[in-house]
């Protein structure tokens, strides 16, 4: 009789360490961080226990808080005074963004990324300047070249703050390219692009729009987020990127897309990101508080299954949470 095959052997304790095929470390995670022009105080974001929006004047506090944590990069979103019609806040030179950025790049050592996008700076909420502004109007939809001109304003607004990084989440077509031209011109040939490239228009978004204060006030994202049904679309969607000079490639969200994760890995070079939304993380918040999960071991689970699935660069609001886990 043959003797038994035995993968058992290499569980035990300090050798299953030595043969772990997958590490996460401090320096692969990204905190989204939240600034709110809207206070002069830190409001608990209800929605996401642990989370806060904070006042331009705590930015630097609040980074500083992360940077403890051993994790090096943040994801600045704002909350601005007021919104329009075009959103014009979002490029501003003293938008709340660029505010923050600008004190936490020159009193830091974090790598700041911004999110470069509308819907938290249009009355509408929508990512982009509107067609139809008819809440049940079908045809209702967001005018794809004329918010380039927009997006392109943000990021150089963005990189002449200091950011280091500049994440186009609005799913346009063209974005990227017109991102790169613009930054380009005004000098910013350096400053790198991390495309939310496969970007599903996806229910895990909730906590978020809440936490931003950026859900569309009628309509929906189907018609520029894509079809969770779709995969090959997504490959498509990154080819578009990658071709336009996206520097690195984002999936959102990133657990109920994980074989999106895996394919952009296998089929391209370029670092993948990949988000773990505001959703992933209410849902194991909730469940705990149940007594249901162990909110450390399923996060800590659930990251891991992310970077196993081929993202290089994870944007978690548990960063910090597991960065100190880690430490
Ligand atoms: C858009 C943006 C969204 C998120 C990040 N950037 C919201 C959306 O598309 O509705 C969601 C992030 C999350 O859920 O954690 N600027």
């Amino acid at each position: 009789m043959n003797p038994i095959e035995r993968p058992r052997r290499l569980r035990r304790d300090g050798l299953r360490k030595l043969v772990s095929e997958n590490q996460l470390t401090a320096s692969d995670l990204i905190a989204p961080v939240f600034v709110d022009a809207t206070t002069d105080e830190r409001v608990g974001i209800e929605t996401m226990p642990g989370h806060e929006r904070v006042p331009i004047e705590e930015s630097v506090a609040r980074v500083e808080e992360v940077l403890e944590t051993g994790v090096e990069a943040v994801m600045l979103f704002g909350i601005p005074e007021s919104k329009d019609e075009r959103g014009s806040r979002a490029w501003a030179e003293d938008g709340v963004v660029q505010e923050a950025t600008r004190r936490i790049a020159s009193e830091t050592n974090a790598t700041v990324i911004t999110d470069v996008c509308l819907c938290e700076y249009t009355e509408h909420g929508h990512c982009g300047v509107l067609e139809n502004e008819a809440a049940d109007d079908p045809r209702l939809t967001v005018k794809n070249d004329e918010t380039l001109d927009l997006l392109r304003k943000i990021a150089v607004s963005h990189a002449e703050a200091g950011a280091e990084m500049v994440a186009p989440s609005g799913m346009m077509d063209g974005m990227v390219g017109a991102i790169r031209e613009a930054l380009d011109d005004a000098d910013y040939a350096d400053v790198p692009i991390m495309s939310y490239a496969a970007k599903y228009e996806s229910a895990f978004y909730g906590p978020f729009r809440d936490a931003a204060d950026g859900a569309p006030a009628f309509g929906n994202r189907r018609h520029y987020q894509m079809d969770p049904a779709n995969s090959r679309e997504a490959m498509r969607e990154v080819e578009l990127d990658v071709e336009q000079g996206a520097d690195v490639l984002m999936v959102k969200p990133a657990l109920p897309y994980l074989d999106i994760v895996r394919d952009i890995r296998e089929e391209f070079d370029q670092p993948v990101a990949a988000y773990n939304v505001s959703g992933e993380y209410a849902m194991l918040h909730a469940a705990s508080e149940k007594g249901w999960l162990d909110l450390q071991e399923t996060a800590l689970e659930s990251l891991l299954s992310i970077k196993r699935a081929g993202a290089d660069l994870i944007l978690t609001y548990f960063a910090e949470d597991i960065a100190d886990e880690l430490a």
